[in-house]
């Protein structure tokens, strides 16, 4: 699936796309000329690299959906694809081999950026093909950006965990596929589709609950949900069915429905996916609307014995609030590695984003995955986020940063507690490392602190970058938890200039929960706005 896609330095070496599929042929056996290309037939690869580095692109939309110019976030940049996935075997489908081997030709290629789209379980540094080959690629000077999954909202399910490694979570734009569903009582409920066809305007249909709509061998659950051979098309024919989310996929119940003979499709929210409705392109008229609005249809359709609706095209509506949000389906933390490291380390727009496709895939797959909001409109957490939403063009000019170098990378890996040969996997002579040594002041940009037990001194560094300035520290405590920064004022004269600080975290004796709290440092000149999540949990206390 996925593709490792780099901007190049040079300006004249061209590096096109390269394919790795060796370790994937031990697997698999002898492979034939489809796989011997890096061609992407999936969509993924080309999706990805494009969202990354694309060029301006007029008259982009998604059947007429969105039509604009698109682009990626760095529009100029020089790309080169690396191919390292292919169909899935026994449930892998990018091999160890062929991930480190596509690093090492990245690295040899000398690539500025690797942008890396896959991602596994989790499992110790020395023993994940991503960390190690991106560990190399940071030796070398490549900034290396990963995915941090598509595993949430579930706690602790972000992959990419290095600290050498940019991990990125999804949320939304400020754009919207509207589509309406219009009730026989004249109450109109918003949802959301990206069906390329609609019905007539203003033309009402039959509306049908799925469940009323069951073969006679299935039970009226599994109607519901739209499952293969569950529907009667007798009672399904030239009508809209409402169909209820969960189980099988999304378009796969609007294929249900149109095979069954349904003219159209509202898809209707479980009360546990909440508010989180998602533009899908249906083989059919469809809308998708959130719990509370699906309550609504099959209240109406229960209460009428000739319920009837129509379901509007859907358009396309910009600067649409509240935005960003996080994708439900984007993974969060904690880090089940190590803990003292938060991740993701930022957010970036990733839901319905229009990009390159293969045009190897028939139909257009549902490229947004799960958007949105946490799907119960809860506040997100530094767990989902990170940092916050990306700023590109602040990055340019961030004032201050937290500075590391290989070697820190290396007393980090000791710290964890690797051993000689575990350590020699990512330096390439022996290194010694320093005794004693803890994590407590590896001198990441956030401060996590997974166990407080009463108190404890943090020390960072803080590298001046831009002008001569005065940044003077403001603090946002988490709850429970007092914070206290010394000195409250940095003072830097020339550019490169380091100077240290020593953050004290302190749970308040009262009232600490025991669950994870968040708050916030800010090293401001007023200009720069050099923020630091800082992530608390206090040890159990009878
Ligand atoms: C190559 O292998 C794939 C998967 O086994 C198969 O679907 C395809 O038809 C083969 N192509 C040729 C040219 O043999
Ligand atoms: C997209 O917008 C452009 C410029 O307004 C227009 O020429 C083009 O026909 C539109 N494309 C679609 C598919 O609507
Ligand atoms: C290394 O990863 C493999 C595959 O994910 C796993 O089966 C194995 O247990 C891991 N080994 C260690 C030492 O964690
Ligand atoms: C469902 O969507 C409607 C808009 O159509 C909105 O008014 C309503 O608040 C949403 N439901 C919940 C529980 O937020
Ligand atoms: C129910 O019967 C139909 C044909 O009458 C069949 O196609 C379908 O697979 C059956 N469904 C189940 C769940 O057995
Ligand atoms: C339903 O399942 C049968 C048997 O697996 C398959 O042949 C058929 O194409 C499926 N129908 C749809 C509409 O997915
Ligand atoms: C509609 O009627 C069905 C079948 O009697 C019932 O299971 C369902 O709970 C009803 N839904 C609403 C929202 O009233
Ligand atoms: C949203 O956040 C609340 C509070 O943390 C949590 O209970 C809920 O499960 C979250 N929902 C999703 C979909 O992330
Ligand atoms: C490091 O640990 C691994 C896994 O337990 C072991 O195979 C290896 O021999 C150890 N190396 C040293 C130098 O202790
Ligand atoms: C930070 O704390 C360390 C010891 O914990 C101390 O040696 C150092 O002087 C402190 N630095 C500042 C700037 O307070
Ligand atoms: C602890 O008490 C303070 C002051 O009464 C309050 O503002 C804060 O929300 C409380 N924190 C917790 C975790 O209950």
């Amino acid at each position: 699936m996925a593709i490792l896609c780099a901007k190049l330095v040079q300006q004249r070496k061209l590096i096109g796309a390269r394919y790795f599929n060796k370790g994937y042929a031990t697997v698999v056996g002898p492979l034939n000329s489809t796989f011997n290309t890096p061609r992407d037939n999936e969509g993924h690869g080309s999706h990805t690299l494009s969202t990354a580095g694309g060029n301006f692109v007029a008259g982009a939309s998604v059947f007429g959906l969105g039509n604009g110019t698109a682009k990626g976030g760095s529009p100029k940049a020089r790309v080169a694809a690396y191919k390292v996935c292919w169909p899935p075997v026994g449930g892998n489908e990018c091999f160890d081999a062929d991930i480190v081997a596509a690093f090492d030709m990245a690295i040899h290629d000398g690539v500025d950026v690797l942008s890396v789209s896959l991602g596994g379980q989790p499992t110790p540094f020395f023993n994940d093909s991503v960390a190690l080959g991106s560990f190399h690629a940071v030796k070398h000077g490549i900034v290396v950006v990963c995915s941090a999954g598509n595993s949430g909202p579930t706690a602790a399910t972000v992959s990419n965990v290095a600290p050498w490694q940019i991990t990125v979570g999804a949320s939304t734009m400020d754009r919207d596929f509207r589509s309406y569903v219009v009730l026989g009582n004249k109450m109109r409920l918003e949802g959301q589709s990206l069906s390329p066809t609609a019905l007539p305007s203003n033309k009402f249909y039959s509306l049908i609950s799925a469940a009323d709509a069951k073969a006679a061998n299935v039970s009226a659950a599994d109607a519901l949900l739209c499952k293969n051979g569950t529907l009667d098309p007798r009672k399904v024919r030239g009508k809209i069915l409402v169909c209820l989310r969960g189980e099988n996929a999304r378009v796969d119940k609007g294929e249900q429905a149109l095979s069954a003979g349904a003219v159209g499709m509202v898809l209707a929210n479980t009360e546990l996916t909440g508010n989180e409705i998602i533009a899908d392109a249906h083989v059919l008229p469809a809308s998708h609307i959130n719990f509370t609005n699906g309550v609504t249809v099959f209240t109406y359709t229960n209460s009428t014995k000739s319920p009837k609706a129509y379901i509007t095209r859907a358009t396309t509506l910009l600067s649409t609030k509240p935005a960003p949000f996080m994708a439900a389906f984007s993974s969060k933390g904690p880090n089940p590695i190590t803990p003292e490291i938060l991740k993701p380390d930022i957010t970036a727009p990733g839901v319905s984003v229009i990009a390159a496709y293969t045009e190897a895939q028939a139909k257009t797959q549902d490229n947004s995955r799960e958007p949105l909001l946490n799907a119960s409109y809860s506040k997100a957490t530094p767990f989902s986020y990170g940092a916050g939403h990306v700023h590109p063009n602040g990055a340019m000019d961030p004032g201050l940063v937290y500075d590391l170098t290989v070697n820190d990378y290396l007393d980090f890996i000791c710290a964890l507690g690797y051993n000689e040969t575990q350590v020699s996997m990512f330096s390439d002579s022996p290194y010694s490392c320093p005794n004693p040594i803890s994590l407590t002041n590896f001198n990441y940009p956030s401060i996590t602190v997974p166990l407080l037990a009463d108190s404890i001194t943090v020390t960072r560094t803080l590298k001046n970058v831009g002008s001569p300035g005065t940044y003077k520290a403001r603090v946002h405590e988490p709850s429970g938890i007092s914070v206290l920064v010394k000195p409250k004022s940095l003072k830097f004269n020339k550019v490169g200039e380091e100077k240290s600080f020593n953050v004290t975290l302190k749970v308040k004796e009262a009232n600490a929960s025991k669950d994870y709290v968040f708050g916030k440092l800010i090293w401001s000149d007023e200009k720069h706005h050099v923020g630091s999540p800082i992530v608390v949990k206090a040890a159990y206390r009878n």
